[in-house]
């Protein structure tokens, strides 16, 4: 009660000094039913790592590397401890006001071994916990099954490389529905597949250290939209019916914005596009891949003396498996990059960058955040909200993620509040003027956490943790009030418009 009543009053307080930030703000109230949630990953707050017979995963296996790959040698291996802190995290949660908490599941606690000969019902019993402590709340719980952490024995026979992957995902997923899906009506099946399949396979930074450049990303891409689609079309067959839920995927990418306004950045930002979102919500929508993503892999393998192309293809039994396989989409959106087509094509260059035919950057000038990839540049949320809108009609649409990190995880976050309001002013006037279909919110994140490769350095938090207590203490910040004006308001600014 008195912890509630200076809540409050703090958040008075901040009713009145927040100011508006010098940009034309949409004062308009985001309609009732629109619902805003926070979200995290299992691996990025739970800690426990070996506790309750959980198994290793790839990130354990990563971080425990010596010498270690990750900024400062940091693990997750007690990250937040929301393993032993949930009830703490849904009081913050109810204190923000959200409608929903989007978090994910580790895998390897549920399946220590991967696979689905041992289910392990202390880990079950971790989320049945969590979920009932959300519901007891009214938070409605939104569920990623797979957020980057795979079970170690899986990642060691080429994880989403080998197509063995897909009816091993699909196990996992049956396994999720089956113990968690009386309580559970939002489904995520991916985690930003690009990240996933680029940054890791490709690039070799996120799901294990190996990389194949122009070809792993491409095999997982593959293996992915099938896993994906299988385990939708499972969930169609065995639970739907009794359990009445949806099931979406959550993509990420940056807006592209022509670095002018000639037709070939034209052209070369409608392609950079293509190899982003089109990528994935292409087969989701149409069964496979957009075609100028087809004819620059193809064009190019061959001319590399490839005789299959770096991309696989379909059979046309896969692209009816694939095709319509979401009941909505995600998006992780974050930041903008300028592009315009590379000068000439270097055809010995076998990688995913090639093969988009462009180059694209972030002007030094553009405002920074704690994160090199994370411009701030308002405007290109409602950009890429209206392309996504007019290229995938009558497609429900939720952000999964949008968020702006610090080095410091500070209390006084105006510049956290200032971009949370001017990239929801613009994801506003996306709703209002451009049509576009969208359902939900989610800040990323509820909590400052373990920022993958960048170890502790990147704080996205709405809430401070202090990694140096054992108590790994939370403290709300600025931000924290502000968004719970905002759930509770739905409105960015002190002077609503209905
Ligand atoms: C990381 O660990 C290595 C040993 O593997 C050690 O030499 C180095 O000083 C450590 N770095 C930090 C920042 O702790
Ligand atoms: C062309 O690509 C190859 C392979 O990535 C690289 O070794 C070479 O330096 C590149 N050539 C030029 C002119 O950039
Ligand atoms: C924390 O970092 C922000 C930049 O995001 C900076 O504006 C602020 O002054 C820093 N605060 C402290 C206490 O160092
Ligand atoms: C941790 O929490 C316990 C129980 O609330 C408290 O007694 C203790 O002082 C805290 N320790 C630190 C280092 O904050």
């Amino acid at each position: 009660m008195a912890l509630s009543s200076v809540f409050f009053i703090s958040i008075l307080i901040s009713y009145y000094s927040v100011k508006s930030y010098g940009e034309e703000l949409n004062t308009k109230k985001f309609p009732k039913d629109f619902m805003f949630g926070a979200a995290t990953a299992s691996y990025q707050v739970e800690g426990a790592w070996n506790e309750d017979g959980k198994g290793e995963n790839n990130w354990d296996h990563i971080t425990h590397l010596v010498p270690s790959p990750i900024l400062n040698n940091d693990t997750g291996d007690i990250a937040c401890d929301s393993y032993h802190k949930y009830k703490e995290d849904v009081s913050l949660l109810k204190e923000l006001g959200v409608d929903f908490y989007r978090f994910s599941l580790s895998w390897s606690r549920i399946l220590p071994s991967g696979f689905d000969n041992e289910v392990n019902q202390l880990g079950v019993e971790y989320y049945r916990n969590l979920i009932k402590e959300l519901r007891a709340h009214n938070i409605t719980p939104v569920v990623t099954i797979f957020h980057w952490d795979l079970p170690q024995t899986i990642q060691d026979l080429g994880g989403l490389q080998n197509d063995f992957f897909i009816d091993r995902y699909v196990d996992f997923a049956r396994v999720c529905f089956r113990e968690f899906g009386e309580e559970v009506k939002y489904w995520i099946t991916f985690n930003e597949p690009s990240s996933i399949c680029y940054l890791g396979y490709g690039r070799g930074w996120l799901m294990g250290l190996a990389s194949s450049p122009g070809i792993g990303e491409y095999l997982c891409d593959h293996n992915l939209l099938r896993a994906h689609a299988k385990a939708w079309r499972m969930y169609d067959d065995e639970f739907r019916k009794s359990q009445n839920g949806v099931v979406g995927i959550s993509i990420s990418g940056d807006w592209i914005e022509p670095s002018t306004d000639s037709s070939a950045d034209l052209e070369a930002s409608e392609t950079l596009l293509q190899f982003t979102f089109g990528l994935y919500i292409h087969p989701i929508v149409h069964g496979d891949y957009p075609e100028v993503v087809r004819t620059n892999v193809d064009k190019r393998s061959v001319l590399q003396g490839f005789s299959q192309s770096r991309l696989p293809r379909f059979t046309q039994e896969e692209v009816q498996l694939i095709r319509g396989t979401s009941d909505f989409i995600g998006i992780n959106m974050y930041t903008t990059s300028l592009v315009t087509p590379r000068g000439s094509d270097n055809i010995s260059d076998i990688s995913f960058e090639a093969d988009t035919g462009v180059t694209s950057w972030k002007p030094e000038e553009w405002e920074n955040s704690g994160s090199s990839w994370l411009k701030v540049y308002p405007k290109g949320a409602r950009q890429l909200l209206k392309w996504l809108g007019s290229n995938y009609k009558g497609v429900k649409l939720i952000i999964t993620e949008n968020g702006y990190s610090d080095n410091n995880g500070t209390l006084e976050d105006d510049k956290r509040i200032s971009y949370y309001q001017r990239y929801l002013s613009n994801i506003r006037d996306a709703m209002e003027f451009d049509g576009v279909d969208l359902f939900g919110y989610t800040a990323w994140s509820l909590l400052d956490n373990f920022e993958w490769i960048s170890g502790y350095s990147q704080k996205f938090g709405l809430y401070q943790v202090d990694f140096n207590s054992p108590n790994r203490t939370r403290t709300a910040k600025k931000s924290a009030k502000w968004y719970s004006k905002l759930t509770r308001t739905k409105c960015i600014v002190d002077d609503c418009t209905e």
